[in-house]
Protein backbone atom coordinates (compact mmCIF):
# COMPACT_ATOMS: atom_id res chain seq x y z
CA UNK A 1 0.00 0.00 0.00
CA UNK A 2 1.17 3.62 -0.75
CA UNK A 3 0.13 4.65 2.68
CA UNK A 4 1.92 3.41 5.69
CA UNK A 5 2.21 2.92 9.15
CA UNK A 6 3.76 6.02 10.40
CA UNK A 7 3.01 9.19 12.31
CA UNK A 8 3.30 12.20 9.88
CA UNK A 9 6.19 14.58 10.94
CA UNK A 10 6.52 18.25 9.11
CA UNK A 11 8.04 21.66 9.43
CA UNK A 12 5.82 24.41 9.02
CA UNK A 13 6.29 28.22 9.68
CA UNK A 14 9.66 27.15 11.22
CA UNK A 15 6.86 25.05 14.08
CA UNK A 16 6.78 21.32 14.17
CA UNK A 17 3.87 19.58 13.69
CA UNK A 18 2.64 16.27 14.60
CA UNK A 19 -0.18 14.83 12.98
CA UNK A 20 -2.58 13.60 15.60
CA UNK A 21 -3.63 10.31 14.20
CA UNK A 22 -2.44 8.63 10.79
CA UNK A 23 -3.78 6.84 7.68
CA UNK A 24 -2.82 3.00 7.73
CA UNK A 25 -4.27 -0.79 6.05
CA UNK A 26 -3.38 -1.69 9.86
CA UNK A 27 -3.92 1.40 11.92
CA UNK A 28 -6.80 3.19 13.98
CA UNK A 29 -10.66 1.36 13.11
CA UNK A 30 -13.50 3.47 12.46
CA UNK A 31 -16.24 0.97 13.00
CA UNK A 32 -18.76 3.76 11.66
CA UNK A 33 -17.09 5.16 8.28
CA UNK A 34 -20.08 6.75 7.57
CA UNK A 35 -20.19 8.65 11.64
CA UNK A 36 -18.65 12.09 10.32
CA UNK A 37 -22.00 12.32 8.08
CA UNK A 38 -24.04 12.69 11.51
CA UNK A 39 -21.69 13.76 13.95
CA UNK A 40 -20.74 17.27 12.17
CA UNK A 41 -24.44 18.48 13.37
CA UNK A 42 -23.57 18.05 16.57
CA UNK A 43 -20.33 20.23 16.97
CA UNK A 44 -20.54 23.07 19.25
CA UNK A 45 -17.60 24.77 18.73
CA UNK A 46 -18.21 27.36 15.65
CA UNK A 47 -15.03 26.55 14.09
CA UNK A 48 -15.31 22.51 14.63
CA UNK A 49 -18.81 23.14 13.48
CA UNK A 50 -17.59 24.38 10.37
CA UNK A 51 -14.91 21.95 9.93
CA UNK A 52 -16.64 19.29 10.24
CA UNK A 53 -18.91 19.92 7.57
CA UNK A 54 -16.36 21.11 5.41
CA UNK A 55 -14.79 17.38 5.10
CA UNK A 56 -17.90 15.90 3.74
CA UNK A 57 -16.67 17.52 0.74
CA UNK A 58 -15.89 15.89 -2.31
CA UNK A 59 -12.18 15.55 -2.95
CA UNK A 60 -10.50 13.39 -5.69
CA UNK A 61 -10.18 9.89 -4.77
CA UNK A 62 -11.56 10.73 -1.43
CA UNK A 63 -7.97 11.06 -0.26
CA UNK A 64 -9.36 13.54 2.41
CA UNK A 65 -6.09 15.80 2.34
CA UNK A 66 -7.14 18.27 4.60
CA UNK A 67 -4.98 18.74 8.00
CA UNK A 68 -6.50 21.75 10.37
CA UNK A 69 -4.50 23.26 13.32
CA UNK A 70 -6.79 24.42 15.60
CA UNK A 71 -5.45 28.16 16.72
CA UNK A 72 -9.04 29.31 18.69
CA UNK A 73 -12.85 28.49 18.65
CA UNK A 74 -12.06 31.25 15.90
CA UNK A 75 -9.35 30.76 14.23
CA UNK A 76 -7.56 27.80 12.13
CA UNK A 77 -4.82 27.20 9.78
CA UNK A 78 -5.45 24.71 6.94
CA UNK A 79 -2.37 22.50 5.21
CA UNK A 80 -2.53 19.61 3.02
CA UNK A 81 -1.31 16.56 3.74
CA UNK A 82 1.43 16.08 0.95
CA UNK A 83 1.33 12.08 1.57
CA UNK A 84 -2.25 12.01 0.09
CA UNK A 85 -1.25 13.17 -3.29
CA UNK A 86 -1.88 11.37 -6.47
CA UNK A 87 1.19 11.51 -8.50
CA UNK A 88 0.51 9.43 -11.07
CA UNK A 89 -2.96 10.54 -12.24
CA UNK A 90 -2.92 14.54 -10.63
CA UNK A 91 1.33 15.19 -10.84
CA UNK A 92 0.45 19.17 -10.10
CA UNK A 93 -1.63 18.49 -7.10
CA UNK A 94 -4.29 20.49 -9.72
CA UNK A 95 -7.30 18.18 -8.17
CA UNK A 96 -5.64 18.05 -4.87
CA UNK A 97 -6.40 21.88 -4.59
CA UNK A 98 -9.62 21.82 -6.65
CA UNK A 99 -11.00 19.11 -3.66
CA UNK A 100 -9.34 21.88 -1.04
CA UNK A 101 -11.23 24.46 -2.78
CA UNK A 102 -14.35 22.21 -2.03
CA UNK A 103 -13.65 21.89 1.53
CA UNK A 104 -13.07 26.12 1.54
CA UNK A 105 -16.72 26.56 0.08
CA UNK A 106 -18.62 23.79 2.72
CA UNK A 107 -16.32 25.76 5.16
CA UNK A 108 -18.14 29.30 4.27
CA UNK A 109 -21.23 27.72 4.35
CA UNK A 110 -21.33 26.06 7.31
CA UNK A 111 -19.87 28.69 8.86
CA UNK A 112 -22.93 31.21 7.58
CA UNK A 113 -25.55 28.98 9.38
CA UNK A 114 -24.18 29.52 12.48
CA UNK A 115 -24.23 33.00 11.98
CA UNK A 116 -20.55 33.09 11.19
CA UNK A 117 -18.54 35.12 8.18
CA UNK A 118 -15.88 32.77 7.25
CA UNK A 119 -12.59 35.14 6.57
CA UNK A 120 -10.38 32.79 4.43
CA UNK A 121 -6.57 34.45 3.45
CA UNK A 122 -5.57 32.12 0.83
CA UNK A 123 -1.79 30.92 0.39
CA UNK A 124 -0.69 33.18 2.81
CA UNK A 125 3.25 32.34 2.57
CA UNK A 126 2.59 32.11 -1.51
CA UNK A 127 2.29 28.58 -2.93
CA UNK A 128 3.85 26.46 -5.73
CA UNK A 129 2.82 25.91 -9.07
CA UNK A 130 4.32 22.60 -9.35
CA UNK A 131 3.45 20.91 -6.14
CA UNK A 132 1.49 21.83 -2.58
CA UNK A 133 4.21 22.38 -0.48
CA UNK A 134 4.41 22.65 3.50
CA UNK A 135 3.05 26.21 3.20
CA UNK A 136 -0.93 26.75 4.24
CA UNK A 137 -3.68 26.72 2.13
CA UNK A 138 -5.73 28.96 4.07
CA UNK A 139 -5.59 30.86 7.34
CA UNK A 140 -9.64 30.81 8.85
CA UNK A 141 -11.46 33.38 10.84
CA UNK A 142 -14.59 33.20 11.87
CA UNK A 143 -16.39 36.87 12.68
CA UNK A 144 -19.78 36.70 14.61
CA UNK A 145 -22.19 38.57 11.65
CA UNK A 146 -25.89 39.65 12.01
CA UNK A 147 -26.12 40.44 8.61
CA UNK A 148 -24.72 36.94 7.55
CA UNK A 149 -27.67 34.57 5.67
CA UNK A 150 -27.55 30.78 5.95
CA UNK A 151 -26.82 29.62 2.07
CA UNK A 152 -30.22 27.81 0.97
CA UNK A 153 -27.70 25.24 -0.74
CA UNK A 154 -26.39 24.46 2.70
CA UNK A 155 -29.74 22.09 3.42
CA UNK A 156 -28.00 19.93 0.83
CA UNK A 157 -24.42 19.07 2.50
CA UNK A 158 -25.94 15.66 3.84
CA UNK A 159 -27.49 14.31 1.10
CA UNK A 160 -24.92 15.51 -1.75
CA UNK A 161 -22.93 12.31 -3.11
CA UNK A 162 -20.60 12.05 -6.05
CA UNK A 163 -23.02 8.84 -7.93
CA UNK A 164 -20.94 6.45 -9.75
CA UNK A 165 -23.74 4.28 -11.07
CA UNK A 166 -25.82 4.15 -14.35
CA UNK A 167 -27.74 6.71 -14.81
CA UNK A 168 -31.67 6.57 -16.60
CA UNK A 169 -31.96 7.85 -20.04
CA UNK A 170 -34.28 11.24 -18.40
CA UNK A 171 -32.49 14.09 -19.09
CA UNK A 172 -32.72 17.35 -17.35
CA UNK A 173 -34.67 20.13 -18.13
CA UNK A 174 -32.58 22.91 -19.57
CA UNK A 175 -34.02 24.84 -16.92
CA UNK A 176 -32.14 22.94 -14.60
CA UNK A 177 -29.24 23.17 -16.04
CA UNK A 178 -28.88 26.63 -16.03
CA UNK A 179 -29.99 26.44 -12.38
CA UNK A 180 -26.70 24.12 -11.79
CA UNK A 181 -24.51 25.94 -13.59
CA UNK A 182 -25.80 29.12 -12.09
CA UNK A 183 -25.20 28.04 -8.65
CA UNK A 184 -21.96 30.20 -8.91
CA UNK A 185 -22.06 33.29 -10.66
CA UNK A 186 -18.24 34.17 -10.22
CA UNK A 187 -16.86 31.24 -12.58
CA UNK A 188 -17.68 29.88 -16.29
CA UNK A 189 -18.94 26.76 -16.79
CA UNK A 190 -20.73 25.35 -19.66
CA UNK A 191 -23.24 22.37 -20.30
CA UNK A 192 -23.93 20.10 -22.87
CA UNK A 193 -27.40 18.45 -23.49
CA UNK A 194 -28.10 18.04 -27.09
CA UNK A 195 -27.63 14.40 -28.77
CA UNK A 196 -24.52 14.98 -30.56
CA UNK A 197 -22.65 16.65 -27.85
CA UNK A 198 -23.35 14.55 -25.32
CA UNK A 199 -22.47 11.60 -27.49
CA UNK A 200 -19.27 13.40 -28.49
CA UNK A 201 -18.55 13.52 -25.09
CA UNK A 202 -19.32 10.38 -23.68
CA UNK A 203 -17.16 8.83 -26.24
CA UNK A 204 -14.21 10.84 -25.31
CA UNK A 205 -14.84 9.87 -21.61
CA UNK A 206 -15.07 6.48 -22.12
CA UNK A 207 -11.50 6.26 -24.56
CA UNK A 208 -10.29 8.16 -21.37
CA UNK A 209 -11.45 5.83 -18.81
CA UNK A 210 -9.97 2.78 -20.65
CA UNK A 211 -6.33 5.30 -21.49
CA UNK A 212 -6.41 5.31 -17.98
CA UNK A 213 -7.37 1.35 -16.76
CA UNK A 214 -4.32 0.56 -19.32
CA UNK A 215 -1.51 2.58 -18.48
CA UNK A 216 -0.25 0.50 -15.39
CA UNK A 217 0.86 3.68 -13.31
CA UNK A 218 -1.98 5.71 -13.06
CA UNK A 219 -4.43 2.17 -13.05
CA UNK A 220 -2.26 1.02 -10.55
CA UNK A 221 -2.71 4.44 -8.25
CA UNK A 222 -6.39 3.44 -7.99
CA UNK A 223 -5.33 0.04 -7.67
CA UNK A 224 -3.23 1.08 -4.26
CA UNK A 225 -6.32 3.27 -3.08
CA UNK A 226 -9.20 0.09 -3.28
CA UNK A 227 -10.50 -0.59 0.04
CA UNK A 228 -12.25 -3.80 -0.41
CA UNK A 229 -15.05 -4.69 1.57
CA UNK A 230 -15.80 -3.64 5.36
CA UNK A 231 -12.94 -3.99 7.01
CA UNK A 232 -10.53 -2.48 4.81
CA UNK A 233 -12.80 0.24 4.65
CA UNK A 234 -13.08 0.48 8.39
CA UNK A 235 -9.11 0.64 8.96
CA UNK A 236 -9.03 3.54 6.28
CA UNK A 237 -12.09 5.12 5.69
CA UNK A 238 -10.99 6.83 2.30
CA UNK A 239 -9.77 6.20 -1.13
CA UNK A 240 -11.90 4.09 -3.50
CA UNK A 241 -14.29 1.89 -1.54
CA UNK A 242 -15.57 -1.70 -2.98
CA UNK A 243 -18.01 -2.50 -0.64
CA UNK A 244 -21.69 -4.34 -0.68
CA UNK A 245 -23.03 -7.58 0.36
CA UNK A 246 -21.18 -9.88 -1.91
CA UNK A 247 -17.09 -7.57 -1.79
CA UNK A 248 -15.78 -9.20 1.48
CA UNK A 249 -16.49 -13.05 0.33
CA UNK A 250 -15.33 -11.99 -3.53
CA UNK A 251 -12.22 -11.07 -1.65
CA UNK A 252 -12.11 -13.98 0.88
CA UNK A 253 -12.54 -16.41 -2.31
CA UNK A 254 -10.23 -14.58 -3.97
CA UNK A 255 -12.13 -13.15 -6.79
CA UNK A 256 -12.04 -9.35 -6.53
CA UNK A 257 -8.62 -8.65 -4.59
CA UNK A 258 -5.82 -5.99 -5.28
CA UNK A 259 -4.21 -8.83 -7.28
CA UNK A 260 -6.88 -9.91 -9.30
CA UNK A 261 -7.71 -5.99 -9.38
CA UNK A 262 -4.38 -5.37 -10.98
CA UNK A 263 -3.97 -8.31 -13.34
CA UNK A 264 -5.43 -6.46 -16.92
CA UNK A 265 -6.24 -10.41 -17.73
CA UNK A 266 -8.85 -10.73 -15.26
CA UNK A 267 -12.43 -10.77 -14.99
CA UNK A 268 -12.29 -8.47 -11.95
CA UNK A 269 -10.12 -5.87 -14.31
CA UNK A 270 -11.92 -6.47 -17.32
CA UNK A 271 -15.74 -5.68 -14.70
CA UNK A 272 -13.53 -2.51 -13.09
CA UNK A 273 -13.32 -0.95 -16.69
CA UNK A 274 -16.51 -2.17 -18.70
CA UNK A 275 -18.70 -0.56 -15.58
CA UNK A 276 -16.52 2.77 -15.31
CA UNK A 277 -17.26 2.80 -19.16
CA UNK A 278 -20.83 1.54 -18.70
CA UNK A 279 -21.47 4.73 -16.41
CA UNK A 280 -19.91 7.42 -18.81
CA UNK A 281 -22.04 6.01 -21.44
CA UNK A 282 -25.16 6.73 -19.70
CA UNK A 283 -24.57 10.35 -19.26
CA UNK A 284 -27.52 11.95 -19.52
CA UNK A 285 -26.15 15.72 -19.85
CA UNK A 286 -22.63 17.03 -18.68
CA UNK A 287 -21.47 19.60 -16.98
CA UNK A 288 -17.90 21.53 -16.41
CA UNK A 289 -16.10 24.25 -14.84
CA UNK A 290 -13.37 26.57 -16.98
CA UNK A 291 -10.64 28.87 -15.54
CA UNK A 292 -9.09 31.66 -17.27
CA UNK A 293 -5.56 30.28 -15.74
CA UNK A 294 -4.12 27.36 -13.90
CA UNK A 295 -3.33 29.32 -10.77
CA UNK A 296 -4.02 27.45 -6.89
CA UNK A 297 -6.17 30.75 -6.76
CA UNK A 298 -8.11 29.73 -10.03
CA UNK A 299 -8.04 25.63 -8.34
CA UNK A 300 -9.87 26.94 -5.41
CA UNK A 301 -12.31 29.01 -7.08
CA UNK A 302 -12.90 25.78 -9.46
CA UNK A 303 -13.31 23.79 -6.43
CA UNK A 304 -15.91 26.42 -4.51
CA UNK A 305 -17.88 26.16 -7.74
CA UNK A 306 -17.99 22.93 -8.32
CA UNK A 307 -19.00 21.79 -4.99
CA UNK A 308 -21.91 24.95 -5.45
CA UNK A 309 -23.04 22.53 -8.78
CA UNK A 310 -23.13 19.35 -6.52
CA UNK A 311 -25.59 20.52 -3.80
CA UNK A 312 -27.64 22.14 -6.70
CA UNK A 313 -27.78 19.62 -8.53
CA UNK A 314 -28.50 17.39 -5.21
CA UNK A 315 -31.46 19.82 -4.51
CA UNK A 316 -33.03 19.07 -8.04
CA UNK A 317 -32.82 15.03 -7.39
CA UNK A 318 -29.89 14.81 -9.85
CA UNK A 319 -27.02 13.07 -9.51
CA UNK A 320 -23.58 14.33 -10.76
CA UNK A 321 -20.03 12.40 -11.56
CA UNK A 322 -16.96 13.91 -12.11
CA UNK A 323 -15.50 12.46 -14.81
CA UNK A 324 -11.70 13.59 -14.80
CA UNK A 325 -9.94 11.16 -16.70
CA UNK A 326 -9.57 13.59 -19.52
CA UNK A 327 -8.29 16.46 -17.56
CA UNK A 328 -5.16 14.84 -15.99
CA UNK A 329 -1.95 16.06 -17.03
CA UNK A 330 0.28 12.67 -18.12
CA UNK A 331 1.78 11.94 -21.34
CA UNK A 332 -0.70 8.52 -22.50
CA UNK A 333 -3.33 11.48 -21.54
CA UNK A 334 -2.34 14.44 -23.51
CA UNK A 335 -4.30 13.70 -26.90
CA UNK A 336 -7.96 13.74 -24.96
CA UNK A 337 -6.89 16.55 -22.75
CA UNK A 338 -6.72 18.70 -25.86
CA UNK A 339 -9.68 16.73 -26.93
CA UNK A 340 -12.03 17.88 -24.18
CA UNK A 341 -10.52 21.29 -24.01
CA UNK A 342 -11.97 21.47 -27.69
CA UNK A 343 -15.43 20.13 -27.05
CA UNK A 344 -15.80 22.42 -24.33
CA UNK A 345 -14.83 25.32 -26.16
CA UNK A 346 -11.95 26.21 -23.27
CA UNK A 347 -9.30 25.75 -25.72
CA UNK A 348 -6.49 28.95 -24.50
CA UNK A 349 -8.01 28.34 -20.80
CA UNK A 350 -8.25 25.82 -17.90
CA UNK A 351 -11.09 22.89 -17.97
CA UNK A 352 -11.10 22.13 -14.08
CA UNK A 353 -13.72 19.72 -13.60
CA UNK A 354 -15.76 17.75 -16.26
CA UNK A 355 -19.00 15.38 -15.12
CA UNK A 356 -21.75 13.68 -16.07
CA UNK A 357 -25.12 14.46 -15.01
CA UNK A 358 -28.78 12.44 -14.81
CA UNK A 359 -30.66 10.55 -12.53
CA UNK A 360 -29.74 7.46 -10.99
CA UNK A 361 -30.86 5.25 -7.79
CA UNK A 362 -29.32 7.57 -4.55
CA UNK A 363 -26.25 6.10 -2.83
CA UNK A 364 -24.94 5.54 0.57
CA UNK A 365 -22.61 8.57 0.87
CA UNK A 366 -18.59 7.98 1.26
CA UNK A 367 -16.74 6.57 4.14
CA UNK A 368 -15.10 9.97 5.90
CA UNK A 369 -12.57 9.99 8.44
CA UNK A 370 -13.67 12.07 11.58
CA UNK A 371 -12.21 15.61 12.33
CA UNK A 372 -10.72 14.53 15.58
CA UNK A 373 -8.33 12.49 12.84
CA UNK A 374 -7.02 15.52 10.64
CA UNK A 375 -6.79 17.64 13.45
CA UNK A 376 -2.81 18.65 13.93
CA UNK A 377 -0.64 20.08 17.67
CA UNK A 378 2.03 21.80 17.88
CA UNK A 379 4.44 19.57 19.19
CA UNK A 380 8.61 19.56 19.24
CA UNK A 381 10.96 18.15 16.89
C1 LIG B 1 -11.25 17.33 -8.36
C2 LIG B 1 -12.11 16.09 -8.28
C3 LIG B 1 -11.97 15.10 -9.25
C4 LIG B 1 -12.75 13.95 -9.19
N1 LIG B 1 -12.65 13.02 -10.20
C5 LIG B 1 -13.38 11.89 -10.14
C6 LIG B 1 -13.30 10.92 -11.17
O1 LIG B 1 -12.62 11.08 -12.17
N2 LIG B 1 -14.04 9.79 -11.06
C7 LIG B 1 -14.83 9.56 -9.97
O2 LIG B 1 -15.46 8.49 -9.90
N3 LIG B 1 -14.95 10.48 -8.98
C8 LIG B 1 -14.25 11.63 -9.05
N4 LIG B 1 -14.37 12.57 -8.05
C9 LIG B 1 -15.29 12.33 -6.93
C10 LIG B 1 -14.57 11.79 -5.72
O3 LIG B 1 -14.07 10.49 -5.97
C11 LIG B 1 -15.52 11.82 -4.51
O4 LIG B 1 -15.78 13.15 -4.20
C12 LIG B 1 -14.97 11.09 -3.30
O5 LIG B 1 -14.83 9.72 -3.54
C13 LIG B 1 -15.88 11.28 -2.09
O6 LIG B 1 -17.19 10.87 -2.38
P1 LIG B 1 -18.43 11.85 -2.22
O7 LIG B 1 -18.28 12.95 -3.21
O8 LIG B 1 -19.63 10.99 -2.53
O9 LIG B 1 -18.46 12.37 -0.82
C14 LIG B 1 -13.63 13.76 -8.11
C15 LIG B 1 -13.77 14.76 -7.13
C16 LIG B 1 -13.02 15.92 -7.21
C17 LIG B 1 -13.20 17.00 -6.19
Amino acid sequence: MQTSRRNFMRIAGGTAILLAANSCTSGPNYPDPRLPWHSAETETDPMRFALAHALLAPNPHNRQPWMVDLLSPTEAILYCDPTKDLPATDPFDRQITIGLGCFLELFTMAAANQGYRAELDLFPEGSDQVTLDNRPIAKLQLHLDDTIQSDPLFAQVFARRTNRGVFTEQKPTLEDLNQIVESNNNIRTGYAISEPEVAALRALAVEAARIEFETPHTYMESVHLMRIGNQEIAANPDGLSLEGPAMGLLNKIGIVTRETLADPTSSAFKQGLQQYQKAANSSAAFVWIITPDNSREQQIAAGRAYIRQNLAATELGLSMHPLSQALQEYPEMAEMLTQVHGLTGSTGQRLQMFARLGYAKSKQPAPRYPLSAKIITHGKT
